[in-house]
């Protein structure tokens, strides 16, 4: 109900209103007239963006075929798993370079086992791995470029300092995709994860794919397996597509995460199935002091069809990391089993920033120790340069019709004293608890509404349906009054 809001909304009401916002001092008189007439102006907004709503999967413009096809083996490549093809790479790269203003190239991987250090993609470039080709990420770090760390992180992910660079990557590229005929990317991370346990590396790990300030990414139909940390993460981006893909990581390895759109806008995730050690998909934008600075939220997300599990994380999360802001998100049939959190929200002092305006419909759980935490004490800092005063604000969380059976914690809310979250939404959830359901609920430092909740939510959650109406239905269509992209 602040800034953002429909042209058609303003039509409705009145556009003088629109234009002036609710801000307090503006509009103080009107205010008392107007919170009366929500309810009903809220439930002719809900019907009508009902039917004008598309969110970012609902864009089915078909990819292209390039018009020009070369192999990698034209660039001397062996695919038997021990020679190393960083360099052929990097070569038929360049080659492909030279068709960007013709349509662009496809980069054909053929079956095999082509291993590699990082290397770079350029624009209009398809990556195609056929069936039976994998490519193995290196084992040996001097593989590995360094750089130096994003500017919202101030500092690799892992350790303060510089980072490797990922195994693929795309820097300022435009109209980029990487498909297959479910061809493999195999990190072959465990060397990695043994290092990081142990304390011995002196960069943060790399991840699987990165694209930092891109537009137009798509990466569909492969598997992902054994990431050092991340499988892919998209940057500053807009545009961005992640379809049917398989991502796998062992359960046992540290903090590996699957995709993890970060400060990016207008992305659609869809029919994937992720199991990892940590966060399956979880969405980001930048930390505390740096994130703050770089100012850029993660927003427009739309994930839907995706099977998760997160052996000791969350399938689906949010944060810790989100000074920028995330907002204008929807979910829809998600699935989470065998995970120690089913979806998170986690936040800290010193973040700064907010989440708000997330929708998370038909969701089906098996398995998971906590389905729902929302928690404003998780996560640590860059560096002691962070303002405790940065207080995050969490608002307008929707959570629909949603099942789970062999749950042992149903909801913790854990707000912040200073700011507690508001217009937590929870309706139609049913979980089927293993463990005495009188104590499945914690909450404090939150506010919000519920119906048709078992077990019994906790009484901060259970405002009246009036302030509901205005605070949680709101923002169920959430692509429909964001004007500003
Ligand atoms: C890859 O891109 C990075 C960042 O633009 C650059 O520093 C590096 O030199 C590139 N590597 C190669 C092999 O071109
Ligand atoms: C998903 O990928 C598999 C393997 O590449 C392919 O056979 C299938 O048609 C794809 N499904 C969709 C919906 O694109
Ligand atoms: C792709 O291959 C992976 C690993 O072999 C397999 O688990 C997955 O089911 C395949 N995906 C499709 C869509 O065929
Ligand atoms: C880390 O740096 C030390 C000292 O320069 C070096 O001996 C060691 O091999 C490095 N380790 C890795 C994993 O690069
Ligand atoms: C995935 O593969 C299927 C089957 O080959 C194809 O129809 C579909 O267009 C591909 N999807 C994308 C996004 O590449
Ligand atoms: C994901 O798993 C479901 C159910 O097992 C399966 O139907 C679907 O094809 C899988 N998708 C991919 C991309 O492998
Ligand atoms: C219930 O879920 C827990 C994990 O939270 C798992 O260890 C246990 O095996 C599950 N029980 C059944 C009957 O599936
Ligand atoms: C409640 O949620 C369940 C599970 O997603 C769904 O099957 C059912 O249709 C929902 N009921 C209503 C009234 O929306
Ligand atoms: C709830 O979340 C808080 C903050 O992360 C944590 O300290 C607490 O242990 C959690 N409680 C339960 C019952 O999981
Ligand atoms: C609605 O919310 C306002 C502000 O949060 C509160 O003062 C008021 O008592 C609530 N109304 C009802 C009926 O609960």
């Amino acid at each position: 109900m602040k800034r953002l809001r429909t042209f058609e909304f303003c039509v409705l009401i009145d556009w003088i209103w629109c234009a002036t916002g609710r801000h307090p001092t503006v509009v103080q008189p009107f205010l008392v007239v107007f919170s009366y007439f929500q309810f009903a102006l809220v439930l002719v907004l809900g019907f009508t963006s009902a039917l004008q709503y598309d969110g970012e999967c609902e864009n089915k413009k078909a990819l292209n075929p390039r018009p020009h096809s070369v192999s990698l083996l034209e660039f001397g490549a062996v695919g038997d798993g021990k020679t190393l093809n960083t360099v052929a790479f990097q070569n038929a790269v360049f080659y492909v370079k030279s068709f960007a203003d013709k349509g662009g190239a496809q980069l054909y991987v053929p079956p095999g086992r082509w291993l590699t250090g990082s290397f770079n993609l350029t624009s209009h470039l398809t990556l195609f791995l056929e069936t039976g080709a994998t490519i193995l990420g290196s084992q040996d770090y001097t593989h590995w470029e360094i750089e130096e760390p994003l500017p919202s992180y101030g500092r690799g992910i892992d350790f303060p300092g510089w980072r490797y660079r990922s195994l693929i990557n795309g820097d300022d590229l435009h109209d980029v995709v990487i498909t297959g005929g479910n061809g493999t990317i195999d990190g072959q991370g465990s060397v990695w994860w043994e290092q990081f346990s142990s304390h011995s590396l002196n960069y943060s790990r790399p991840h699987l794919v990165e694209f930092t300030r891109c537009d137009h990414i798509v990466i569909s139909n492969l598997t992902f397996l054994n990431s050092p940390a991340w499988n892919i993460h998209p940057t500053y981006c807009r545009y961005v597509k992640v379809q049917n893909l398989t991502v796998h990581a062992s359960p046992a390895s540290p903090y590996t995460s699957g995709i993890v759109p970060d400060s990016s806008e207008h992305v659609c995730i869809e029919n994937c199935n992720i199991s990892m050690g940590h966060d399956a998909i979880v969405l980001k934008s930048g930390w505390d002091e740096y994130g703050i600075a770089y100012g850029k939220p993660t927003k427009s997300v739309h994930i839907r069809a995706v099977n998760l599990q997160s052996s000791l994380g969350s399938g689906l999360a949010f944060g810790s990391e989100m000074s920028g802001g995330i907002l204008n998100v929807l979910v829809e049939r998600l699935h989470l089993s065998n995970s120690f959190v089913g979806i998170e929200l986690k936040t800290t002092r010193g973040r700064g920033g907010y989440m708000k305006d997330i929708v998370i419909s038909n969701v089906e759980m098996h398995n998971i120790h906590t389905a729902i935490q929302v928690t404003g004490q998780s996560g640590s800092h860059p560096d002691d340069k962070f303002d405790p005063d940065q207080v995050p604000f969490v608002k307008g969380i929707t959570f629909d019709n949603m099942v789970g059976s062999n749950i042992t914690f149903a909801g913790n809310f854990s707000g912040i004293y200073e700011s507690p979250f508001t217009s937590i939404c929870l309706s139609n959830v049913s979980f089927s608890m293993n463990w005495d359901s009188s104590s499945s609920w914690f909450c404090s430092d939150v506010k919000g509404f519920s119906q048709k909740v078992s077990p019994e939510p906790c009484s901060d959650l259970k405002e009246s349906s009036f302030n509901a109406s205005s605070s949680c239905f709101f923002s169920l269509y959430p692509y429909n009054y964001a004007t500003d992209f």
